[in-house]
């Protein structure tokens, strides 16, 4: 069965799995937090080579500031506690988006957990924090600008291959399989360039109800999937 080298999620439904119970949203952020530690062990022990966690958008900055500042804290908190986890299970951190725009103490965490796990060699776990497509392929879109107006590119000489490697994700595979969970079906400006062909599973489950069963579901449905590229099911049966 086909495994995925690069699983990404969108880990969606935290503040509705909360309201259901009468709590706090706030309350369903820190379900999440324990959830995506669980899935993030359990990926690197199935030795998925890539994975990517989106945690906090481009547009997350227009909710409430109580629980924005409530996010932050609870990343910088997570970070801190979770690093033995990272180093015993040898996964590499590192981050894509706009992270300078996170507080300084997130920032501080986030830097530091990529210093210290720089030298493992088992799965790469990168946090999308305040991502957004539109974003990276705007900065893209600078800098090849940039770049031609310098001289040192041709504009003619820009292709796929040019505009993958500006991204930020330059040092990642294609996600080969995106789930989101909570029932939403969208994107919501994840991965806009590097989903053109991956195979997207919607789960219903809400991120903090998510289990390490559900992840085994989505990559058995995935190993079943035909990835046909543009082809036909003949052409992908020849040798
Ligand atoms: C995902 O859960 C976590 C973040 C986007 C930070 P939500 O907070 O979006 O929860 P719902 O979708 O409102 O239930
Ligand atoms: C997407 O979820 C972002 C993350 C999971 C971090 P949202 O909850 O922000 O997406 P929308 O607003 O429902 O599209
Ligand atoms: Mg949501």
């Amino acid at each position: 069965m086909n495994q995925p080298r690069h699983v990404a999620i969108i880990m969606d439904g935290n503040g509705r799995w909360a309201k259901a119970r009468r709590h706090g949203r706030v309350y369903g952020h820190i379900r999440g937090a324990k959830v995506a530690k669980s899935v993030i062990e359990e990926c690197a022990r199935i030795k998925v080579p890539f994975l990517t966690l989106f945690a906090f958008s481009t547009e997350n900055w227009f909710r409430p500031i109580e629980e924005v500042s409530f996010l932050m804290h609870l990343l910088q908190r997570q970070l801190r506690r979770e690093r033995a986890t990272l180093m015993r299970n040898n996964i590499r951190f590192q981050v894509i988006g706009d992270v300078e725009r996170m507080p300084e103490g997130v920032q501080d965490i986030v830097r530091e957990t990529i210093e210290v796990t720089r030298s493992n060699s088992g799965m790469i776990l990168t946090f999308a924090l305040s991502y957004g497509g539109r974003q990276e392929v705007t900065m893209m879109a600078q800098e090849v600008a940039r770049r031609v107006a310098a001289g040192d590119l041709k504009a003619s000489e820009v292709d796929e291959a040019t505009v993958a490697s500006l991204l930020p994700t330059s040092f990642l595979p294609d996600p080969d399989l995106i789930i989101r969970t909570s029932g939403e079906r969208r994107i919501s400006n994840f991965f806009l360039w590097q989903s053109a062909y991956s195979e997207i599973e919607f789960v219903e489950t809400p991120w903090p109800d998510f289990s390490t069963a559900d992840l085994h579901h989505a990559l058995a449905r995935f190993g079943l999937r035909e990835r046909r590229f543009g082809r036909t099911s003949e052409q992908l049966r020849l040798p």
